[in-house]
């Protein structure tokens, strides 16, 4: 059996307000992390994402439950817990401004005991994954916003620690720039040296780099399963239904209320219907309603599902 890294137990956040209500941000949750597993949290703005990777890193204080890392509880032996967790959280690019890329990299490697001598190499690869050869004598604080962030992943990386906490990694990076970063978290995640745990609300993301997928919203856990799983699942009951012309509006309303729907778009030619069905045969409900009217259906497909549309549909309250 795989030991659990992280076991996250009834953890409960309640931040209390002076004035106004108090805010119940994490609402007893509780899951595992094993070793080198790479875990994506994703969910809404506000889903407590963040404040349960700060609880995990001890920088906010749980108002229940427990936390332990590689066995060790977080509150009560929190040194020794946090010698086993890096965290970067979202917007907190902890780098040291005047010091180079490199610098920064052998610095956070000392304050781990590792001397830079022996660790040489493995900066050296860093640095060359991260894609910050030409920058490396560049001071951090010259370096643009993204190549920023990508320092400090690094910086945590080069810590060695056995979990990894990366809150929102990918945020306001560009286009490229995020590709870069997620291609190398996904090479770290291949190569199973590292427990890494990664919120974000980029579905694309999650899927992208996270073997398993932890769906919060409003402070509680609405799915915990591998991301392959719940594509599968999705793939045997998504359809996609094309029509020519336009649905009438009562069309559209007998299907809204009889359906789990995640689309209708279309022209004045044609429309696409998208709908969950969690039988097959159900198929021929979403037929009759189609060809009552002037509808000619043009074709039915399963479709490909992402994790964009299995998150919006769970998040909304649709079965899955
Ligand atoms: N320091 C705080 N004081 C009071 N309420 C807070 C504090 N930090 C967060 N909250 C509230 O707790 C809830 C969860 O916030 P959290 O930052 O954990 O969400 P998140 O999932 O990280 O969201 P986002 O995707 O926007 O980063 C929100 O309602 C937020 O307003
Ligand atoms: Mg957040």
């Amino acid at each position: 059996m795989t030991e659990s890294v992280l076991e996250v137990r009834n953890l409960t956040k309640v931040y209390r307000q002076r004035r106004g209500e108090d805010v119940l941000a994490v609402d007893d949750i509780s899951f595992t992390v094993k070793k080198n597993e790479v875990v994506g949290l994703l969910g809404p703005n506000g889903a407590g994402k963040t404040t349960t990777i700060k609880c995990i890193c001890t920088l906010v204080r749980p108002t229940g439950g427990s936390i332990r890392i590689n066995g060790t509880d977080a509150q009560r032996n929190t040194r020794i817990a946090l010698r086993h967790v890096t965290a970067v959280l979202e917007g907190n690019r902890n780098i040291y401004w005047r010091l180079t890329v490199r610098e920064n990299l052998e610095f956070f490697a000392g304050l781990q005991g590792i001397p830079s001598g022996w660790v040489r190499n493995y900066i050296d690869e860093l640095i060359e994954l991260f894609q910050l050869k030409e920058k490396e004598r560049t001071d951090a604080r010259k370096l643009s916003r993204g190549m920023q962030q990508k320092l400090a992943v690094a910086c945590a990386l080069v810590k060695k620690t056995e979990v990894l906490l990366l809150d929102e990694p990918t945020l306001g990076l560009d286009v490229e720039t995020s590709h870069e970063l997620r291609f190398t978290l996904k090479e770290m995640a291949r190569r199973g040296e590292r427990t890494i745990i990664l919120s974000s609300h980029d579905m694309s993301v999650v899927q992208d780099i996270c073997e398993r997928v932890i769906i919060v919203n409003n402070g509680k856990i609405v799915t915990d399963d591998e991301v392959a799983n719940l594509l599968r699942l999705f793939q045997a009951s998504a359809y996609r239904f094309e029509i020519e012309g336009r649905l009438d509006e009562h069309q559209a309303k007998q299907l809204e209320e009889r359906f789990d729907l995640l689309r209708i778009s279309g022209t004045d030619h044609h429309t696409e219907i998208e709908a969950q069905l969690e039988d097959g045969n159900r198929i021929y409900e979403v037929m009759d309603i189609l060809k009552a009217g002037d509808s000619r259906i043009r074709s039915i497909a399963r479709k490909e599902p992402n994790l964009e549309e299995i998150f919006l549909n769970i998040v909304k309250g649709g079965k899955n």
